[in-house]
């Protein structure tokens, strides 16, 4: 045991206000821009409704059960980290892989801020009405100008990262759950608004047979399956560590398996609803879906400038990137200062120090796409580098030494106990994280190696 200082009094104060809390704040690390910007883009490049439906599957047979393997890990180490993946007997490489989840974590947040910069900047211009105002033929070139720019996408990644930084010291139930609280219900409601405005354009039936008619053939692709893969476990919020955090925060033993089904059921629900905003939009007027990461920031803004309204609806659909974006940029800083707390630091300046951090890391992503442009690793520009080695690589690797801990070292009776699920059901839970999920993941990693 560690000496209490008077910090490690609070440390273990810090708690939600109760199940409810801890499940909203769940579902605000969950639903981001994974949800939105990259969910739209990926399924749009990989074939639509093919794509969604082995999504589907990867959230039932693989994210699912990471997910509630997290909450038990997580329960059991009091959302210690370090802790979480040391049972007795295990080896101590293990704790290796919690190491790994906190830099991975503070990794993903410097280029998330990055992409979130972009969609507060766009959500202040439709705002303020002067992107309403372009030509529509000079939006690609000024989303091109803008993230090439010196300074402006660096200016916003700093006020992205200090309102994460405000929430997050403000703590776990008056700052992240209070955060989570107030937007959730609200991106509900004003994504069902723009999905049943998108529905109402002629021609959106186009945009549902893409996103629901699928063309078989796509499945041959083996692509599709590491995408899909890699969707899963970065719209979940599950492989780094977050989900670990955040169950330790709550008191009690929470049922986790109906918690985790209600997380991972509102995530893949809200990708839909977007999915069923934005692809009807896009086809009824003629777009190309799969025009890759530009589709938010891009192909949206032409369909705005010619669609009845849609300044407005270009400030609602922003102002639902950038608060979605929010308390996910939120739950991810909070693992790495979680961590600095059990050392001993404060809550105020561990934010914002690993903020600053996190905020100089994420400089070189602000400007892969200009000054440093000509900087290339593998192909890539800096942002998409970091991007792919973050969620296609290391989040599988965490995400199966996850399963693989919770599977085979933890002692079986205490993963049971933990996980909060009627007993045939902690069976099938146990089955599904010992065999079906590594396999699953196994299987599609070589399926994309060797395709
Ligand atoms: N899930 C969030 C999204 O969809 C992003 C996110 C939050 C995340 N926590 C994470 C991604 C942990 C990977 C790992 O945008």
């Amino acid at each position: 045991m560690r000496p209490t200082g008077e910090d490690d009094m609070s440390q273990s104060e810090e708690a939600w206000s109760g199940r409810l809390g801890f499940i909203l704040a769940a579902i605000g690390s969950a639903i981001g821009l994974g949800n939105i910007w990259r969910f739209a883009y990926v399924a749009g490049e990989n074939g639509g409704a093919v794509f969604l439906l082995v999504y589907a599957v990867c959230v039932l047979l693989i994210g699912l059960p990471v997910l509630i393997s997290e909450f038990v890990l997580g329960h059991r180490a009091r959302g210690d980290l370090l802790q979480a993946f040391r049972a007795s007997g295990a080896s101590r490489a293990w704790s290796g892989i919690g190491v790994l989840a906190i830099l991975v974590a503070f990794l993903i947040l410097s280029y998330y801020s990055v992409i979130a910069g972009w969609a507060c900047r766009y959500f202040w211009v439709y705002l303020t009405g002067h992107l309403p105002s372009l030509p529509r033929e000079t939006l690609p070139a000024a989303f091109e100008a803008f993230i090439a720019d010196p300074i402006a996408p660096v200016a916003w990644h700093a006020l992205f990262m200090g309102l994460s930084a405000i929430v997050v010291t403000a703590g776990v139930a008056r700052g992240i759950e209070r955060a989570s609280r107030v937007l959730m219900p609200l991106l509900a409601v004003m994504v069902i608004l723009l999905a049943g405005y998108a529905l109402s354009l002629p021609g959106a039936e186009k945009g549902l047979a893409f996103l629901f008619t699928p063309d078989w053939s796509a499945l041959r692709t083996p692509r599709l399956y590491i995408v899909a893969l890699g969707q899963t476990f970065f719209s979940l919020g599950v492989a780094m560590g977050v989900m670990i955090v955040y169950a330790g925060y709550m008191r009690s033993r929470a049922r986790f398996g109906s918690a985790a089904l209600t997380i991972a059921a509102s995530d893949t629900l809200f990708a839909i609803i977007v999915g069923m905003a934005i692809f009807p939009i896009v086809f009824a007027f003629g777009m190309d879906p799969a025009y890759g990461a530009a589709l938010a920031f891009v192909t949206l803004p032409q369909v705005f400038s010619i669609m009845p309204g849609g300044a407005w609806i270009g400030t609602a659909f922003f102002f639902l990137l950038s608060a979605a974006a929010l308390t996910s940029a939120v739950s991810l800083l909070e693992v790495p200062v979680a961590a600095a707390r059990r050392a001993g630091v404060p809550r105020v300046p561990a934010t914002l120090g690993l903020a600053l951090l996190a905020f100089l890391a994420g400089v070189p992503s602000a400007l892969g796409s200009g000054t440093w442009s000509a900087v290339r690793i593998a192909g890539k520009g800096i942002l998409e580098a970091v991007d792919y080695a973050a969620s296609s690589i290391l989040l599988p690797v965490v995400g199966l030494a996850v399963v693989l801990y919770t599977g085979w070292v933890l002692p079986r009776a205490e993963a049971l106990r933990e996980c909060g699920l009627p007993p045939r059901w902690a069976d099938v839970w146990l089955a599904m994280v010992r065999y079906v999920a590594p396999l699953a993941m196994v299987v599609f990693l070589l399926t994309s190696a060797l395709g």
